[in-house]
């Protein structure tokens, strides 16, 4: 079932009108569907049946507390790459036995803190966060959980910027040099080899490339057992795609059987880390029409949502659904439109060449599929205050974080007190 669909010509989000929400809460604003999460939830687990898995939402896709809240009820612990998420996580209740730590470059403070919140398990990506991480353990005579994300050096043949499993890519260790880095680090003092992990990119839709990486950890895993070490966990790092135009991503289950097949072996946990596979479809950005301009042949529809609001097709050149909130009609005309946002600069596109019925000034249009990095990577650039989020839950509508107001935002700014403006009420914590 779409938790996204037309009623009556208008586009609903569950049961709740998008033109109601649009006018109650203003636009930008994104939309959250709470059925559509707990079911992409539901059909990732079920996948997995009664194995012993934990699925750690990776909350670099969508980190609204309610999100994150809304899938640890349904049973996901969380795999987080920074302080910031971690404290994130934390905050939405989810323990941080359930909880795997990430992220190529974490700081002394992060280390520490995620031992602080006994986190299940770091993922360390060096020598050097490995002996960081003993250090800080040894000296509050703890153990830290560690595994190595190890980089298996396959391709993900996905878009470039978000492959991360090939040679040259700045993750993981080297799998070739994995051996020897756990027998480091079962000589150190702060550490308790339990795992192994990867994570090779992300909007995979095909699964030859998880195939071919999920063999070589295999392979690393028996060497690894049978150098001694207890590998207990296995983290297969996130990555699943999703449907944004005509991609046909594996299902969870078809994903779940390639996992069986060369993990069912194994006595051990399995960790997966999915972000856009749960989210991804489950939030759309909504938006309205600012102005219709021709210029030369080009028509452009500007609408006040923009790369600040939403980076993905700025940066990826990614493909995203646009739909009018009222439906065209079938036989309407259809002229072929720019969707652009009012930053300035010519790469602030939502959506280039779209066939679309007639578009005014006040009419609202919904950027499909929005759910997964899209308020994350939000700025305010051009001092555009960050949007709204909402979630809807049946007929219900809640605001899951409000508008950034212009005053909050420029009123973060302080002034140095040499540039002499004693009005300042902030002056004292400006440089001097
Ligand atoms: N685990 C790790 C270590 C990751 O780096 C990522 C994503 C995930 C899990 C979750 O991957 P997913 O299941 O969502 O594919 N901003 C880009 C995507 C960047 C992904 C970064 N890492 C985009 O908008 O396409």
């Amino acid at each position: 079932m779409g938790w996204f669909e037309y009623r009556n010509g208008v586009l609903y989000a569950e049961s709740v009108s998008l033109v109601r929400i649009a006018e109650e809460i203003g636009t930008p604003v994104y939309c959250y569907s709470n059925a559509a999460l707990k079911a992409n939830y539901k059909e990732f687990a079920d996948a997995f049946g009664h194995r012993d898995v934990l699925i750690a939402y990776s909350v670099k896709a969508n980190a609204n507390q309610a999100v994150i809240t809304t899938l640890s009820d349904c049973g996901a612990g969380a795999d987080v790459v920074s302080g910031g998420e971690l404290q994130r996580a934390l905050a939405a209740g989810i323990p941080g036995t359930r909880i795997v730590f990430s992220g190529v470059g974490k700081t002394q403070e992060e280390l520490a803190a995620g031992l602080a919140a006994q986190v299940h398990q770091f993922n360390l990506e060096s020598k050097t966060q490995l002996e960081s991480l003993s250090e800080i353990a040894a000296k509050q005579n703890v153990k830290a959980p560690v595994a190595f994300r190890v980089n298996p050096d396959v391709d993900a043949k996905t878009h470039d910027k978000i492959a991360t499993g090939r040679k040259a890519d700045k993750f993981g260790v080297p799998i070739v040099e994995a051996r020897g880095l756990y027998d480091l680090a079962r000589s150190l003092p702060g550490i308790e080899v339990v795992g192994v992990d990867l994570h090779i990119g992300s909007q995979l839709t095909n699964l030859e490339p998880f195939k071919d990486a999920f063999s070589r950890l295999a392979e690393l895993v028996n060497a690894l057992r049978g150098d001694g070490h207890d590998i207990r966990q296995i983290d297969l790092g996130g990555g699943l795609g999703v449907r944004y135009r005509d991609e046909e991503p594996p299902t969870a289950s078809e994903y779940a059987e390639l996992v069986d097949t060369i993990f069912g072996g194994f006595d051990c946990q399995l960790i997966f880390e999915p972000g856009r596979a749960l989210v991804a479809n489950a939030g759309i950005l909504l938006s309205q029409v600012i102005e219709v301009k021709h210029v030369s042949e080009r028509r452009f529809v500007i609408i006040d949502a923009a790369m600040n609001d939403f980076l993905r097709p700025a940066l990826y050149d990614a493909w995203h659904p646009i739909d009018p909130v009222c439906e065209a009609l079938v036989d309407a005309t259809r002229e072929i439109v720019d969707i652009v946002g009012p930053v300035c600069e010519s790469g602030d596109v939502l959506g280039i060449g779209r066939p679309m019925s007639f578009l005014a000034p006040g009419d609202f249009v919904a950027i499909g599929a929005a759910g997964a990095y899209g308020a994350v990577m939000a700025s305010s650039y051009n001092t555009r205050p960050l949007a709204a989020e909402v979630m809807v839950h049946g007929g219900r509508i809640a605001i899951v974080r409000p508008r950034l107001q212009l005053d909050e935002l420029i009123g973060r700014d302080r002034l140095p007190q040499w540039l002499g403006k004693p009005t300042n009420p902030l002056d004292e914590h400006g440089a001097t």
